[in-house]
C-alpha cells in the first residue's frame, strides 16, 4: 500500500535564541526544555504550501511514469485559494494526467491519517491504482508575532507518499475520531465565509494549549488501544508507535501515561518543530533513512489536534 516517501523542508530558520530575544524569562535552552524543539524551518514570504507540496511531489514522482497517478489529495489548512482545488492545480504542476482525480483534505494534525485512511479506500474500491498523498502547510504565515505559545511549537513543511495496491507495506485497523465541541480550541477565526476578512488584518491562529493538551490525554489512550484491539495486537509486538510530533511536553506526558518504551517511540521535531499534517510522515522517513526500519515492522501512527479531530492506523513496514 505504501511504496515511497519524500520530504521537503523550506530553507528559512527560526531559532530558539532568536525567539528568546523578544519574549523576556523564556530563554532558548527553556523553549528547548519545554517543546524540544530547537528550530522550526519557516516557508518564504511568497512560498505556498503548494509550492512546498510541489518540492516534495516533484522528488517522489523522479523518474516515474507520471501517467499512471490516477489520483491526488492534498491535505493542508493552508491551500492557495478558497476554490478552486488547490490538488487540481498541483495535478497541472506536478505534469499529471486529467485522468487524475483531485481533492483538498483541510485536516490539520490527524490529516495524514485521514488521507491515508481515504487513500486506502480508493484503491482498495479499485477507484484509484497509483495515488500521490502530499502533506503541507505554512502555520508561520497564521501566527502573530509576538504569540509566543504558538511561535515556539509550529514549523513549516511538506511531504509526499506514493499509494499502490501491490506494496508490500501495508496499511490497517483505521480508526478515526472528531470532537466539534473542541472547535475553538485551536482556531483560524478570519478569512473563511463566517467572519470574512477582519478590518484588513490578516488570519491569526489563535491555541488553547491546555486545553488541547487535555483533549490528548483523554483521547490518545483509547485511540491507541482501539487500534491495537482491531488490529490484534499485544502492546508489546509493535515496533515503533510514531505520534503526531505536537510537543516534547505532550508527547512524553502520553509516552509515560501509555508505558511505552522510548526506543519504540521516535520524536522527530528538535530541527524543525511541529509541521501540522507533515509529523507523521516526516518521523517516518527520518526512521527509513537512519535504518531503524526493516521490513515486517509493525508500526502504529497516531495523529490528534485541530478539529478537534484524531485518527490511528497500523503499518506494516
Ligand atoms: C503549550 C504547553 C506546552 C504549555 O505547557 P503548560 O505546562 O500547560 O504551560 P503553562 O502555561 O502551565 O506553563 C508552565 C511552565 O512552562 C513554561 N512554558 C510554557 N510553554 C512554554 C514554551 N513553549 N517554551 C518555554 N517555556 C514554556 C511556562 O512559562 C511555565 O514556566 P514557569 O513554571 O517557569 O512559570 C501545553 O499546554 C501543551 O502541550 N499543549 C498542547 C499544545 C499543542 O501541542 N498544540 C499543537 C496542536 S496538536
Amino acid at each position: 500500500m505504501l511504496k515511497n516517501l519524500t520530504t521537503y523542508l523550506p530553507e528559512g530558520r527560526l531559532t530558539n535564541d532568536e525567539l528568546a530575544m523578544g519574549f523576556g524569562n523564556w530563554t532558548a535552552e527553556k523553549i528547548f526544555a519545554k517543546t524540544g524543539i530547537r528550530e522550526r524551518r519557516i516557508a518564504g514570504q511568497h512560498e505556498c504550501a503548494s509550492d512546498m507540496a510541489f518540492r516534495a511531489g516533484a522528488d517522489l514522482l523522479e523518474g516515474k511514469d507520471r501517467q499512471c497517478f490516477d489520483f491526488i489529495i492534498f491535505c493542508s489548512q493552508t491551500p492557495d485559494y478558497l476554490l478552486p482545488t488547490t490538488a487540481c492545480i498541483l495535478q497541472r504542476r506536478l505534469g499529471l494526467g486529467t485522468g487524475c482525480g483531485a481533492i483538498d483534505l483541510p485536516v490539520g494534525c490527524s490529516g495524514y491519517i485521514y488521507g491515508l485512511a481515504l487513500a486506502h479506500a480508493l484503491l482498495l474500491a479499485g477507484t484509484a491504482t497509483n495515488l500521490i498523498l502530499l502533506t503541507a502547510d505554512t502555520y508561520s504565515k497564521l501566527i502573530a508575532e509576538g504569540d509566543k505559545s504558538t511561535r515556539t511549537l509550529f514549523g513549516d513543511a511538506a511531504t509526499a507518499t506514493w499509494l499502490t495496491k501491490d506494496s508490500s507495506r501495508r496499511l490497517s485497523s483505521f480508526v478515526l475520531g472528531s470532537d466539534g465541541g473542541g472547535a475553538d480550541d485551536l482556531i483560524v477565526k478570519s478569512g473563511g465565509a463566517r467572519h470574512g476578512a477582519e478590518n484588513g488584518k490578516p488570519p491569526t491562529l489563535f491555541m488553547n494549549g491546555p486545553e488541547i493538551f487535555n483533549f490528548t490525554v483523554r483521547i490518545v489512550p483509547g485511540l491507541v488501544r482501539d487500534v491495537l484491539n482491531k488490529a490484534r495486537l499485544q502492546p508489546d509486538e509493535i515496533d515503533y508507535y510514531v505520534f503526531h510530533q505536537a510537543n516534547a511536553f505532550l508527547l512524553e506526558h502520553l509516552r509515560v501515561k501509555l508505558n511505552i518504551p522510548r526506543e519504540k517511540f521516535p520524536m522527530h521535531l528538535e530541527e524543525c518543530g511541529n509541521t501540522v499534517s507533515s509529523t507523521i510522515p516526516l518521523t517516518l522517513a527520518d526512521l527509513d533513512r537512519s535504518g531503524r526500519l526493516q521490513p515486517g515492522m509493525k508500526i502504529v501512527l497516531i495523529g490528534f489536534g485541530v478539529g478537534l479531530s484524531w485518527g490511528g492506523c497500523l503499518l506494516k513496514w
